[in-house]
């Protein structure tokens, strides 16, 4: 229900607090629930050459993998995220990918810094006729 999105809200708020983020000086939170009903977290990691930074949905999920995710429970762990922004801030469309990796369709909940929740909204909302595993099944030799 609601309370396990707000609790979603908070944890990736304090996931931002974590935040390497001393070029932009733009700290971004992420939180994740993963079928089992587990959670992990993830935060913006820059680097001064700028391109090889680290977003928050990036490495919460991640993180999900490492901590055995797809071993446990398959490649759509993903039931929803949550992130963080000073500003009212969904992810961007690198993120939008990742996230279509790991989910069938999940919810995504857009909160300020502070894990105020200002809008809900879903994966597949977000990144409609996405590129998916199952646009590979067609290539035999993968097989
Ligand atoms: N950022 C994220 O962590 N997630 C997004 O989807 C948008 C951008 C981070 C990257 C960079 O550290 C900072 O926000 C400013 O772009
Ligand atoms: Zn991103």
């Amino acid at each position: 229900g609601m309370e396990t999105l707000q609790q979603l809200a908070t944890i990736a708020s304090e996931a931002s607090k974590l935040s390497y983020s001393p070029y932009s000086h733009y700290p971004v939170g992420a939180a994740i629930l993963r079928v089992s009903g587990e959670n992990n977290s993830g935060q913006n990691i820059e680097v001064a050459s700028y391109s090889e930074t680290g977003h928050a949905e990036e490495q919460a999920l991640k993180n999900a993998v490492s901590n055995g995710a797809v071993q446990n429970e398959g490649r759509t762990f993903l039931r929803a995220i949550a992130v963080s922004h000073m500003t009212d801030t969904a992810p961007c469309g690198r993120c939008r990918q990742i996230i279509a990796e790991f989910s069938n369709d999940c919810l995504v909940i857009v909160a300020d810094i502070n894990g105020k929740i200002n809008s809900i909204t879903s994966s597949k909302i977000l990144l409609p006729y996405a590129f998916t595993p199952a646009d590979l099944e067609s290539v035999k030799t993968n097989k």
